[in-house]
């Protein structure tokens, strides 16, 4: 991408010339959602369920815009087009606004702050699907409301940091004796040869991606599963582990915590899943 265009609070821009005001909510609080949607060759990639998740974050932090889905997929199309479509991902936030001073309490009518850009979207390189990437186990010190996609990402940033350092592509996050998910990214692992991830609840983010590939799984009878607990010592039994976002798609999990799971090597669900992914992206 070359020129990016960002649209601010209602005005298409160059990023390098948009700004937000300093008591904007999304700055002093983190009091912000946000979405990333991909897009393949200029189409958005399940813009429904981004957008119904996007109006359920809303509804999660109690604010309340004007704006209705079809609004939302106008603005999100329209930011596509300026930017010449391609493969890219699109960047959305929406914030409390600012007020005239910084304060705890809610506004009792804010007006959203709405910001949106684009990214080139780096396609998954040779190595990462013939090799795999490395996972490490982590304590979840997020809050409890991790299905709402907001903005506050200080605990994940910090997990992915240390997950680098360990020489690990991404942190899974452990709670109560569990994996939740990725810092950003859903889990999945073939049990027994049951294609198994964390059931939805209030502690994880129901990723697009995921619903994708239990979609994917249902239609092409892949056995499957949902459970509330997939323990740690289960995952490091898993035949093989995955890790799946709008941006990464699925990644192949071959190292956790330092050892090899199974044979050490990206599995054959894997492949046939990134295969048929391939397939519903338009890729
Ligand atoms: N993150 N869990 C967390 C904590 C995430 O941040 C993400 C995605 C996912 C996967 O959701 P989806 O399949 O809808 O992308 C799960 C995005 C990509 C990000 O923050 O950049």
């Amino acid at each position: 991408m070359t020129q990016t265009i960002a649209y601010v609070n209602g005005q298409f821009l160059p990023l390098a010339q948009a700004q937000v005001s300093v008591l904007d909510r999304g700055f002093l609080f983190a009091d912000a959602v946000y979405e990333v949607i991909p897009v393949y060759a200029g189409r958005c990639y399940r813009l429904q369920a981004h957008i119904e998740r996007l109006q359920r974050s809303l509804a999660g932090i109690r604010l309340h815009t004007e704006r209705t889905a079809q609004d939302w997929s106008e603005l999100i199309e329209a930011l596509v087009a300026r930017n010449g479509g391609g493969d890219i991902a699109v960047y959305l936030q929406v914030t409390r606004g600012a007020e005239a001073r910084r304060e705890h309490t809610l506004p009792a009518q804010p007006t959203p702050g709405i910001v949106a850009f684009c990214q080139s979207r780096v396609p998954v390189a040779p190595t990462v699907l013939e090799q795999g990437l490395a996972a490490v186990t982590m304590p979840d010190s997020r809050w409890r409301y991790c299905a709402i996609k907001s903005t506050a990402l200080l605990a994940n940033v910090l997990a992915a940091d240390e997950a680098r350092k360990a020489g690990a592509a991404e942190a899974l996050l452990v709670r109560d004796g569990n994996i939740i998910e990725g810092t950003s990214s859903n889990v999945f692992a073939v049990l027994d040869g049951c294609l198994t991830t964390p059931a939805e609840c209030d502690a994880m983010l129901s990723g697009i991606t995921r619903a994708a590939i239990l979609e994917l799984a249902a239609r092409h009878d892949i056995a499957h599963a949902q459970t509330t607990a997939l323990s740690t010592a289960a995952l490091a039994q898993a035949q093989e582990i995955w890790i799946s976002s709008s941006t990464r798609e699925i990644y192949p999990i071959t190292q956790l915590d330092g050892a090899p799971v199974a044979d050490g090597r990206p599995g054959p669900h894997w492949a046939r899943m990134f295969a048929l992914l391939q397939a519903d992206t338009g890729n």
